[in-house]
């Protein structure tokens, strides 16, 4: 059995524990917030180790950790087993857990419920719900009301993509740049403590930062924001095809985990792997008298 990573063996100064107002203290000082997504134990302990400052277990894990078509299917208990793994590998960054679709739509009280599992059952710190409509700014006032910090998304937004018109930056005539506009404003208001501004043009990214007092935290929306997310798979290269725009590819592991197992294949094939070294030696005697 192998031992568990280490997410206390930082490579980075050691962060105090991040919390939705020190991320205000961060920015205050200066700090660009680091945000990234993560599905599963090892990563999350990269994510600490590295210092990232918050982990997001986003429901694009349906996708890239699950293999579904989109985020739409996947369900509460299927993201409290991958925001689980993730709070056990997470020490000082702030774990925040997206609400899958369907999970807080219906009621203020289906999304105080959902959020309350997440809190509960995964040990998350904070719930991120996309939207900033009267029903998504209603259902972050509901969960902030009930405790639990919330953050806001909106831009382009995953889980009603059909209904934006597909997988398309946000935000880019003059009703559309004002509607990006207000839902930040409506999630500030509703009381989130941070929002993802997603996919929409860094200059209107830049008129928007002014008028909010929370962190605006970027992914596709250019530098003036006050810190940035990526998902976890594309700045890895877990990902195939094209990726979208925004996204900057950091490592190639598909290609280093599928030259791995190839390697692996052909000394199993060839008999190489197990070589002596990797067997248990006997005790003299012992096979002589069994
Ligand atoms: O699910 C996710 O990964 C997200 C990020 C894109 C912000 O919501």
């Amino acid at each position: 059995m192998s031992h568990h990573p280490d997410p206390s063996a930082s490579v980075t100064p050691a962060r105090k524990r991040v919390t939705p107002p020190s991320l205000a203290q961060l920015v205050a000082a200066g700090d660009k917030l680091v945000m990234v997504t993560a599905y599963d134990y090892p990563a999350a302990v990269a994510a600490q180790r590295a210092g990232v400052d918050i982990v997001l277990v986003g429901d694009s894990g349906a996708q890239v950790q699950l293999g579904y078509d989109s985020t739409v299917p996947v369900s509460v208990d299927e993201m409290l087993v991958l925001a689980s793994a993730v709070r056990r590998g997470t020490v000082t960054a702030l774990v925040v857990v997206d609400l899958p679709f369907g999970s807080y739509e219906v009621s203020d009280e289906q999304a105080v419920a959902t959020a309350i599992r997440c809190v509960k059952e995964a040990g998350a710190d904070a719930v991120k719900l996309e939207g900033g409509g009267p029903v998504p700014a209603a259902r972050i006032r509901a969960i902030v009301g009930a405790g639990i910090p919330v953050m806001g998304h909106v831009g382009l937004t995953p889980q009603t993509a059909t209904a934006l018109g597909g997988f398309s930056a946000q935000g880019r005539t003059v009703e559309a740049a004002r509607r990006v506009r207000d839902d930040a404003l409506a999630v500030q208001e509703a009381g989130a403590f941070s929002v993802v501004l997603e996919a929409i043009p860094s200059d209107l990214a830049a008129q928007i930062h002014p008028l909010l007092h929370i962190p605006a935290i970027g992914i596709g929306a250019g530098p003036a924001v006050d810190g940035q997310v990526l998902v976890l798979h594309d700045l890895l290269g877990l990902t195939q095809g094209r990726a979208a725009k925004f996204v900057k590819r950091y490592a190639s592991v598909l290609d280093v985990m599928t030259d791995a197992l190839a390697a692996y294949a052909a000394e199993v094939r060839s008999g190489a792997y197990p070589a002596p070294e990797h067997g248990y030696a006997m005790p003299p005697g012992i096979l002589d008298s069994i």
